[in-house]
């Protein structure tokens, strides 16, 4: 079994993924973290991770440590993600590899064409979304929470140009498939996004 979590960013997709795949025994993967991990390698080679040859590259070497790597998150580590994600080749080197990972033992996986692109078969698709202003808010919190003063304006404008960057792109761009079920979390705290989402697996699998 497949479920598969998309959004923009810091909409709550991660910590409900998370969440749902703990409760039904199921591997998670945050598909996010392979794109961080590329556009790090591609900056620590000095190049641009709009460069469509050294994007490539990264991607392809791609290891399980680059993963775990303390420094994939803040705002050079978002842009430099959300740009290497829009080279069909960087793509297609992380296609086979999360296409393995799902069918492995079933998995919830979370991104922004999990429910488009990879799974398109999935039985259940989370499109989870929140207002812009509320997503800014949290990520501020969460930047706060690890002692990193930020300016809740520029989160929000970053926040803004990303998803732009994402749903405006040629190659699985960030948008809801056509059967995926939209979660507005604007309202809802991390619980009762959860909660919900619990019902939606339990009515439809
Ligand atoms: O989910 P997260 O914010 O960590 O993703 C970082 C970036 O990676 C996104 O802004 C997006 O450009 C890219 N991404 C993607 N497809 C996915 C997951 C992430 O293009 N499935």
């Amino acid at each position: 079994m497949v479920i598969a979590v998309d959004g923009p960013a810091a909409a709550g997709k991660g910590t409900l993924a998370r969440r749902l795949a703990a409760d039904l025994g199921l591997p998670y993967l945050d598909t996010g973290l392979l794109y961080r991990a590329t556009g790090r390698r591609v900056l620590d080679a000095g190049a641009d991770p709009r460069d469509v040859v050294a994007a490539e590259a990264a991607a392809r070497a791609l290891a399980p440590s680059d993963v775990t790597r303390p420094d994939l998150r803040g705002p050079e580590a978002d842009m430099a993600a959300s740009a290497v994600a829009a080279i069909p080749a960087v793509r297609a080197a992380l296609l086979e590899w999360q296409r393995e990972f799902g069918r492995a033992h079933g998995a919830v996986l979370d991104g922004r064409d999990i429910g488009t692109v990879v799974f398109p078969k999935a039985p259940l698709k989370l499109f989870v979304t929140a207002s812009a202003e509320q997503r800014a808010h949290r990520r501020w919190l969460e930047l706060r929470g690890r002692g990193v003063t930020a300016d809740l304006q520029a989160v929000l404008s970053e926040l803004r140009a990303r998803d732009a960057q994402d749903a405006g792109r040629a190659v699985a761009p960030l948008k809801p498939a056509a059967d995926a079920l939209t979660l507005d979390t604007t309202e809802l705290d991390a619980e009762a996004a959860f909660q919900v989402a619990r019902r939606l697996v339990a009515e439809r699998l």
